[in-house]
């Protein structure tokens, strides 16, 4: 298989997907790591000539740039030969989707947060805006806490999202107690940090 460039940032919680894949599918390997500092303000010119959307992850490979996350690890997981980390068929494959929707939402509404609170100048900060994103932060994790029992047994590229989504509530939102509020969830959460993939790619301190 051709070595593959794969752009990502250590805090990236959808390139943590990824590199999870990656790991997860034995192709770690045969991926060069380009790691690239960015955000929506201040754009990286060598992501851009990768990803028309100017985001990471994006990964190169035979001349071909993929993105977004969902597409790249649907790709890695299609060039190895053991267990399919998206079911193949079936409900299976369904509820595996799902959930990687689920994760995905979560972290697109914690980012939104994220920027606000962040990136954005205090003067122009939209509380209600940041308020809407939290409840839909709060709607995935109680959907989760009720299907908790789902998400037990061998990883998919759905309990990869939402382990790199609950990666990221703890990562950015660390006052943010949804432990205590979900506590299966939790449960699966501190079983699923123990696997090796999972810990690998945990996000920097800080
Ligand atoms: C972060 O630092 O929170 C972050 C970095 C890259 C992508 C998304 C989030």
């Amino acid at each position: 298989m051709a070595k593959m460039k794969l752009y990502y940032s250590p805090a990236s919680p959808y390139a943590r997907k990824v590199r999870v894949v990656a790991l997860e599918t034995g192709l770690e390997k045969k991926i060069d790591m380009v790691n690239v500092a960015l955000s929506p303000v201040a754009p990286n010119a060598d992501v851009d000539r990768h990803n028309p959307i100017g985001k990471i992850p994006a990964l190169s490979v035979k001349g071909l740039d993929l993105f977004d996350s969902p597409v790249i690890c649907e790709y890695l997981d299609s060039h190895h030969k053991g267990r399919k980390l998206f079911p193949r068929k079936g409900r299976e494959r369904w509820v595996a989707l799902r959930q990687q929707a689920m994760g995905d939402g979560l972290l697109d509404a914690a980012l939104l947060v994220r920027y606000e609170g962040f990136l954005r100048p205090e003067d122009k900060r939209w509380t209600e805006w940041s308020k809407g994103q939290m409840k839909k932060i709060e709607g995935v994790l109680a959907q989760l806490e009720a299907e908790a029992k789902a998400l037990k047994g061998k990883l998919t590229i759905g309990t990869i999202a939402i382990a790199c989504a609950l990666g990221y509530l703890d990562f950015r939102f660390p006052g943010f107690d949804w432990r205590s509020r979900h506590p299966r969830l939790a449960k699966w959460f501190a079983a699923a940090s123990k696997t090796p993939a999972i810990k690998a790619t945990a996000p920097p301190p800080g």
